[in-house]
């Protein structure tokens, strides 16, 4: 509401206001660490290496998935709880939370996602009230999480 209230009428966002919108993105990350958006890759071992005690051989495939990770109480207590406040300060330890994957191979579009997903909620709460149509509508995996029905909503214009 800040950020709208600073705009003139028709006034589009910037860089510094997509900066400032750090409680925006805790929603977007609480959002993303109950249903990643990737459910994981394959990496190929490409060297003999040793991990948490396992040996895994040059040529192997590894899945790795955020989920074994994003629901653990070690790191996030109370899991299930949608909590945007756990990304405040400092935010969860390194690597406990990879929805964009981590190392040199990490998502080059996160920053993208990042600015798309900001300006998208911007534009949506400070215009509209958002109602779903269908209160408990399925989750199904294709790859993605997608909703069953095609997320039908209602929107309404604000009163000016
Ligand atoms: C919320 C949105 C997004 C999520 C959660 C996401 C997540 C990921 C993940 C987990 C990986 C694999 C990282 C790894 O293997 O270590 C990845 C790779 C990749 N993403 Fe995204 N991504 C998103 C949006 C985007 C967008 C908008 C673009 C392009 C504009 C993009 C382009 C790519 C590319 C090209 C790769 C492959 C990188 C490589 O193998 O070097 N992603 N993404």
């Amino acid at each position: 509401m800040e950020i709208s209230q600073s705009k003139r009428p028709g006034q589009l966002l910037n860089w510094d206001d997509i900066q400032k919108m750090k409680y925006s993105w805790c929603v977007a990350n609480e959002t993303m660490r109950l249903s990643p958006p990737a459910q994981g890759f394959f990496k190929e071992a490409i060297s003999d290496l040793t991990f948490a005690g396992f040996s895994i051989p040059k040529g192997w495939k590894e899945y790795w998935t955020p989920y074994s990770t994003n629901k653990n109480p070690m790191y996030f207590p109370d899991p299930e709880k949608f909590d945007p406040s756990r990304f405040e300060g400092k935010g969860p330890a390194p690597y406990t939370f990879v929805p964009f994957g981590g190392g040199p191979r990490m998502c080059p579009g996160r920053e993208y996602a990042r600015v798309e997903v900001l300006v998208f909620i911007h534009n949506v709460v400070t215009k509209f009230k958002w109602e779903k149509l269908i209160p408990n509508e399925k989750i199904v995996y294709i790859m993605s999480p997608i909703p069953a029905n095609g997320l039908p909503i209602r929107l309404q214009p604000h009163k000016k």
